[in-house]
């Protein structure tokens, strides 16, 4: 089995099952188009965190790291008609391309992006006292993934899922004497998971069009 067995089987899989809409794949053209960097979750990875979302029939979500917002259009497509979205994203050009895509996709209502570092926001959001999230998604700066956790247990409540993207890493993850600060960041940011006794968590390793890597899944207890 190799990454071209992988890729046809996610195409596969995606074809048959995620139902997409023109619009999704409207905005998959407009992110190729806009030229941001390839690093969305994949259309299936989308599918899976719209799942989840719908699972846990979430209301409120956090997302940390839009991008052009695709996952955040997935996992907004879960959310019931009050339901929200807060994504965090540290580029403001980013977040303007991700609220155009999010329009298009009849979400704007729902879906609210904060520009800034997301360390920020998060303790802004902290100190207003948000109410906690159902689902938090976390897809940004690996390098700083052990400063994030804190944060989103502070704004989880019992039952919050918090899934984090890009945990494998290609296998990189289990190289203890790894200098890349990506790898250091998430090897880092999985022990201080596991010291956390109200965490229940495993990462589901992928392969898909997007090469080997994987999503550590948390429930909050
Ligand atoms: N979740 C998106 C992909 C996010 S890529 C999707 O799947 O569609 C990671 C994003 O995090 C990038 O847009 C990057 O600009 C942003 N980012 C990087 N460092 C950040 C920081 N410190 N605070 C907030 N966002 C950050
Ligand atoms: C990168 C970031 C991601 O969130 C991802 O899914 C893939 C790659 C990156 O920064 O290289
Ligand atoms: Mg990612």
């Amino acid at each position: 089995m190799n990454q071209n067995t992988f890729s046809k089987v996610d195409k596969f899989s995606g074809n048959l099952l995620n139902h997409n809409d023109d619009i999704i794949k409207t905005i998959e053209k407009n992110l190729f188009t806009e030229e941001l960097p390839p690093i969305n979750v994949s259309p299936s990875q989308g599918q899976f965190l719209k799942i989840m979302a719908l699972a846990v029939q979430a209301k409120r979500i956090l997302e940390i790291g839009t991008l052009g917002g695709y996952s955040a259009i997935h996992l907004g497509k879960a959310l019931p008609e009050n339901g929200k979205l807060i994504s965090l994203e540290l580029e403001a050009d980013y977040a303007k391309l991700a609220r155009q895509n999010i329009k298009l996709a009849g979400l704007y209502s729902k879906i609210e992006i904060i520009t800034g570092p997301a360390i920020k926001s998060l303790i802004e959001l902290t100190e207003k006292n948000t109410a906690p999230f159902d689902l938090i998604f976390l897809d940004a700066d690996k390098p700083n993934y052990p400063h994030y956790l804190k944060w989103m247990l502070k704004l989880s409540h019992p039952g919050t899922f918090i899934i984090s993207d890009n945990v494998v890493r290609e296998g990189e993850i289990i190289d203890p004497d790894s200098t890349d600060a990506k790898v250091i960041g998430v090897q880092q940011f999985l022990h201080q998971m596991s010291q956390e006794k109200q965490l229940t968590s495993t990462i589901l390793q992928t392969v898909s069009v997007k090469g080997y890597d994987g999503m550590a899944i948390s429930i909050v207890q």
